[in-house]
């Protein structure tokens, strides 16, 4: 059973490459790249499931409530400024170059609080 949560771990931080990859990619000319959104996207959804799979004893521990809340609010505010910003992209409207980089740092914040809030 830890072979599942280990394989939408996988997905968790494939997802995490997307968003901090495309970052690093874009950063000189800041602007929303196509996998920057799916990874945000993919992050809440692969997230939740992990959350799931860990109450129901499919992990060796289960997450603490406060960490989840931290990291679903970082997240909902990683995916809700990438899709604003892309859609202005996209209709080529002028935008904050600095939202790109709150993207890429606050999924920086969530990896912080993933690998040392233990
Ligand atoms: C930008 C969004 C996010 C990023 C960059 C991110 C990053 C990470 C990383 C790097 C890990 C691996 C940590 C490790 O194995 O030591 C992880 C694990 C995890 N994340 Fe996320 N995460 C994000 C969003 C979320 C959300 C929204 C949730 C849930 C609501 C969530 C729940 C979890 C869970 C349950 C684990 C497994 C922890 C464990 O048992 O080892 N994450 N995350």
């Amino acid at each position: 059973m830890s072979f599942v949560f280990n394989l939408v771990l996988v997905l968790h931080l494939l997802g995490m490459a997307a968003i901090v990859g495309g970052w690093f990619v874009v950063a000189r000319s800041p602007r929303i790249a196509e996998p920057i959104v799916w990874g945000a996207r993919a992050q809440i959804l692969t997230g939740l499931i992990l959350v799931g799979l860990a109450q129901a004893g499919w992990s060796d521990h289960k997450p603490d409530n406060a960490w989840v809340a931290v990291k679903l609010v970082v997240a909902l505010a990683v995916v809700a400024l990438s899709e604003i910003t892309r859609a202005k992209n996209k209709r080529g409207e002028s935008f904050n170059p600095n939202l790109v980089h709150a993207v890429g740092g606050l999924a920086v914040v969530n990896v912080l609080v993933a690998a040392l809030w233990t």
